[in-house]
């Protein structure tokens, strides 16, 4: 694999008594075999077949390709619709592989169409996206697992019929095509009834789990990115946490990590990338680190209400943000920085400029400058006895981004397994999801909606 995992400063012997002894992870060998059988023992079996994604054909990647060109060379500007795992995957890989400022390249740098992934339904943001596209030459992915989000759906209704009024109702169908559960869900209906073309979402590939499955292989291949070079990267990922020896398995030894230091109280986990590139890679992580270990009850029933708070943080900017409460509040937190070697630039702070200001600074780059930073606060982190690791890229690209996606896959896969909960499902957004309906006027949610009514705030404690 391309990327390298330094644990060193999770360790007793680098932080001291906040640390975790080599002992601890020596004597966990029930535990990892346990876990390692859960999640490897299950490999494309029930919830778990997001391990498969990577594998799949030629064939298929060069019909996928041949798809995306077709899209690119004719939109100026490509959508998607939809949200949590069927948004954040293409966000992330979007930021981290296409130009910082892709959408305000001059045309002809631009190699794509202008990308937006709506995942809000903000009626301001759904009003200003239409101030901005050009419908005539827009074409919109909407990408739902279930078929039924409410949230995308309603986009969907607005963009269809914006779009019919736009092109007529014939030409409106060529602008739309679904990513969605075969067989399944409100969303295959429409589109098999509209005649949208149809991907189909592995059944046992969950929403967060689903960016190496058509969720994101399809904008990808619209956008242009190598999902070829970013499913090998996946590849040698599942093979490096396919490993029995913990020492040797980055996935299986970071989330035993992590988990151990939930038990110590350490129930904050800061996600902080050192590239704007990755920048929303730790809004990837954070919903799937949260959704899949926030959980109520282990497997066995008992109430265990475990979970680490996932947060993110930027370096170098949250350096002047976060670092303070990181170095000296609460010994509540484990930090993992995401480290890039090589950057896409180079950017000299000139040495013959004049201007009598930071000398120190000049005939360095801005890469020595964020890597220096970064080795400082964590020297700083360490110093002060704070649980932090760091992920290495040697640079980022479509094969690092797909190890770097799988590996997060795989450690919270192990990290849920662990703690022996159900790591893919959701409980907790259901009741949301149905009081929505019943607020909404959906038939079927009288009952919620009764419920919801009966519930009378106080005014005393409204301060207006
Ligand atoms: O991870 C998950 O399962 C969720 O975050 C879903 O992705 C999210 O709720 C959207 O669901 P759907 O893809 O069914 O629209």
């Amino acid at each position: 694999m391309k990327l390298a995992f330094d644990y060193n400063n999770m360790m007793g012997y680098s932080i001291g008594e906040h640390g975790i002894k080599k002992s601890i992870i020596d004597d966990g060998k029930a535990a990892h075999k346990a876990a390692y059988d859960e999640v490897i023992g299950n490999s494309g079996k029930g919830w778990q077949e997001w391990t498969e994604t990577p594998l799949i054909d030629k064939t298929e990647i060069d019909e996928l390709n041949d798809f995306g060109k077709s899209i690119r060379e004719k939109a100026s500007s490509f959508v998607v619709l939809g949200i949590g795992g069927s948004a954040l995957g293409p966000i992330c890989v979007f930021n981290a592989l296409l130009h910082l400022h892709h959408n305000e390249l001059p045309e002809k740098m631009r190699k794509a169409p202008k990308i937006y992934v709506e995942d809000n339904i903000d009626p301001e943001r759904m009003s200003a996206l239409l101030d901005v596209i050009d419908l005539k030459t827009t074409y919109f992915n909407i990408i739902t697992k279930s078929g039924e989000t409410s949230e995308t759906l309603s986009q969907f209704i607005i963009l269809y019929n914006a779009m019919k009024k736009a092109v007529g109702e014939k030409a409106a169908k060529e602008h739309f095509f679904a990513t969605t559960t075969i067989g399944k869900g409100a969303l295959y209906s429409v589109a098999q009834k509209e005649g949208f073309r149809i991907f189909g979402i592995p059944a046992g590939v969950g929403g967060r789990f689903s960016v190496l499955s058509n969720v994101g292989l399809v904008p990808f291949a619209v956008m242009g990115i190598d999902i070829e070079k970013m499913l090998d990267g996946a590849k040698e990922m599942r093979k490096a946490c396919e490993r029995t020896d913990i020492y040797r398995n980055p996935a299986l030894m970071t989330a035993f990590l992590q988990v151990e230091s939930m038990k110590a109280g350490k129930n904050i986990s800061v996600m902080m990338p050192y590239a704007d590139g990755l920048k929303t890679m730790a809004d990837f992580y954070c919903q799937i680190w949260a959704e899949s270990l926030g959980k109520a009850v282990d497997k066995k029933g008992n109430t265990v209400n475990c979970g680490q708070t996932p947060a993110k943080s930027l370096g170098v900017t949250d350096q002047h943000s976060q670092v303070q409460l990181y170095t000296e509040g609460p010994f509540d937190k484990v930090v993992t920085f995401i480290a890039v070697d090589k950057f896409g630039a180079v950017t000299d702070i000139p040495s013959d400029e004049s201007a009598e200001v930071g000398d120190f600074l000049k005939g360095h780059t801005l890469n020595e400058l964020i890597n220096a930073e970064r080795k400082s606060t964590e020297f700083a982190l360490t110093k002060a006895g704070r649980s932090n690791f760091t992920v290495i890229l040697p640079e980022v690209n479509a094969e690092t981004v797909g190890e770097l996606l799988m590996y997060f896959m795989y450690e919270t896969a192990f990290a849920g397994a662990y703690l022996d909960i159900d790591t893919f499902n959701q409980p907790g957004v259901e009741e949301g999801k149905k009081a929505t309906f019943a607020m909404i006027g959906r038939s079927g949610y009288e009952k919620k909606l009764e419920e919801l009514n009966s519930i009378k705030k106080q005014d005393e404690f409204i301060i207006r």
